[in-house]
């Protein structure tokens, strides 16, 4: 069932703050995933800065074929951009960049894990999941699907946490979903306008300090082991390996590998 009075508070909230939104928002009280209904728009021919949001997903998704759990309480956001082809590989971080801002602005102390789990400590409080499209011209629009952990009214999985415990504040979902879609507006037009160096050294001011760290790549069944360097200008992680080769981290999921001490014994892995 959708309804237009969640929309409509939305949008006073976002001009309120000077934001007005310049595109379609529609609110659901429950959905599969909004990320799935916002494509099903997008091949109707929804227009950039399309958004979505639901109270509660029965079938949310995360990275990597992973779900996402979506109780009441929690904010489930997708968004339609329409990059230009050069800059897709960006969207993602795209999505880490604007939300881990407007978390950091209503007051949580986060760092952005590559390529954007914004976390606090080693907690995760919100995940972003970009999809895209591509036709005969390439990637035609992506979705950028998020989701923040708010004030969860139902269990999260063990390594999560949520705006209520990092701030101690409660704050509504329609609140941070302002904040999250004014920070994407920004970013959004950051990109449009060529200032990828801008995007690019946001997300390293917020990312977690692992470089000259050795890190541990999954990537689909392989592991990637190095040390991390630097992300390059397409938004991937760059590792060092130990014979000097250079590698390209485009997708996956990495986490820092912590050596026994001084023991000499195998290096442990430990996920975040
Ligand atoms: C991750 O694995 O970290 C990404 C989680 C993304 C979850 C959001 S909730 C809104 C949108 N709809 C979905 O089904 N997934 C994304």
């Amino acid at each position: 069932m959708s309804g237009e009075a969640p929309a409509q508070a939305l949008r006073a909230l976002l001009e309120a703050g000077g934001d007005a939104w310049p595109g379609p928002i529609e609110h659901h009280g429950v959905l599969g995933s909004t990320n799935d209904r916002l494509k099903d728009w997008a091949r109707q021919g929804a227009p950039a800065l399309a958004a979505v949001l639901a109270d509660v997903q029965e079938a949310g998704r995360g990275r990597l074929g992973r779900s996402w759990t979506s109780p009441p309480g929690n904010l489930y956001l997708s968004v339609l951009l329409r990059p230009e082809p050069g800059q897709v590989g960006l969207v993602p971080l795209l999505g880490g960049v604007a939300t881990s801002s407007a978390l950091a602005a209503l007051g949580a102390q986060v760092l952005l894990k590559w390529p954007n789990d914004v976390l606090v400590g080693e907690r995760k409080l919100a995940g972003v999941l970009a999809e895209a499209s591509s036709g005969a011209r390439g990637v035609e629009w992506v979705v950028l699907g998020i989701g923040v952990n708010v004030d969860p009214q139902g269990a999260l999985p063990e390594h999560a946490t949520s705006l209520r415990e990092a701030t101690g504040r409660v704050i509504s979902p329609l609140a941070v979903a302002a904040a999250v879609l004014a920070q994407i507006r920004l970013w959004y037009h950051a990109l449009a306008s060529g200032r990828t160096t801008d995007l690019l050294a946001a997300w390293r001011e917020r990312s977690i300090p692992w470089w000259g760290r050795l890190v541990e790549a999954r990537v689909g069944d392989q592991l990637i082991r190095g040390i991390a360097t630097d992300i390059d200008d397409e938004g991937a992680l760059l590792l060092a390996l130990p014979d000097g080769r250079s590698v390209r981290v485009i997708s996956g999921e990495v986490s820092r590998v912590r050596l026994a001490s001084g023991d000499g014994a195998a290096p442990r892995s430990r996920s975040d």
